[in-house]
């Protein structure tokens, strides 16, 4: 096994167990903070059915974020929707022989890297060019932005200018999973791809891309307007026969 490929083999096997262990220490986290009082944006829906399906409109839709800022809600949707297309489309390195699914949907991956290129252009913008957004701005929004574009930039110079050998991507990829080094495919722009890729999921639990989980625990989004209608009792006031920990 060469030098680089050890390098940048054991780069990204750490960086998807960052990944893994943020995620889920940071969802038992979210999970496991306590939240005695109602304090959801009314109009809120009055059952927890309605209000699953509210987060629901919400991460499908972006449906506050449409009242608040069309031009911020448009390039969102841009990006997220082009990301998942893209992802999608990313399936058939991982999984042999894709789904039927998948390789219909190819095309539309390509277009989503466009819209997702889109999207970042005028998220990069914003930060840039509205002196408000420009005040509030830290260097790491501006970085986890230039870590996407960059992605799918090394990304679409694959598609149209270098491609690289696709099974001998998909069998390093396998060699990965499996603890089995194989071949780094010698493609600068993949090695790129790849490292910026790990880069990405390194980073995604301790940054603010971490809303990717974070979404479906804010609480006034996700609780039902029944403070009417039950009682809610802190665990800690509750009588001692009832104590739950
Ligand atoms: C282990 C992770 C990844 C691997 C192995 C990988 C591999 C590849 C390869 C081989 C291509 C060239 C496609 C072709 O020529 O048909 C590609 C393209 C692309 N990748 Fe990735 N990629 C990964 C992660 C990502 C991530 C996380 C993003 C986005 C944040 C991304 C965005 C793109 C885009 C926009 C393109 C160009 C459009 C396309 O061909 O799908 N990739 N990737």
């Amino acid at each position: 096994m060469s030098i680089l490929n050890f390098v940048v083999s054991s780069f990204v096997v750490l960086s998807f167990i960052a990944f893994v262990v943020g995620i889920a220490w940071r969802v038992w986290l979210y999970a496991s903070t306590p939240a005695p009082l109602r304090v959801f944006t009314a109009p809120a829906p009055a059952t927890r059915a309605g209000a699953a399906v509210r987060v629901g409109r919400e991460v499908a839709l972006f449906e506050s974020l449409f009242r608040a800022d069309k031009f911020l809600w448009l390039v969102s949707m841009l990006f997220h929707v082009g990301l998942l297309l893209v992802l999608l489309r990313h399936l058939r390195y991982f999984i042999t022989p894709p789904p039927l699914p998948v390789a219909l949907m190819q095309p539309l991956g390509i277009i989503g890297s466009f819209a997702m290129v889109a999207g970042l252009v005028g998220l990069i913008a914003r930060r840039l060019f509205d002196p408000r957004v420009r005040y509030i701005s830290r260097a790491t929004d501006m970085a986890v932005l230039l870590l996407l574009l960059a992605i799918a930039v090394s990304g679409l110079a694959m598609t149209f200018i270098a491609p690289p050998d696709i099974m001998a991507v998909k069998q390093y990829l396998a060699g990965l999973w499996r603890f089995d080094p194989q071949p780094l495919p010698a493609d600068p722009a993949l090695i790129i791809h790849l490292v910026l890729a790990a880069a990405l999921m390194a980073v995604l639990p301790y940054s603010k891309l971490l809303h990717v989980a974070g979404v479906f625990f804010s609480s006034t989004r996700n609780q039902p307007d029944d403070a009417r209608r039950e009682r809610h009792v802190a665990a800690w006031a509750r009588p001692l026969d009832q104590h739950r920990s």
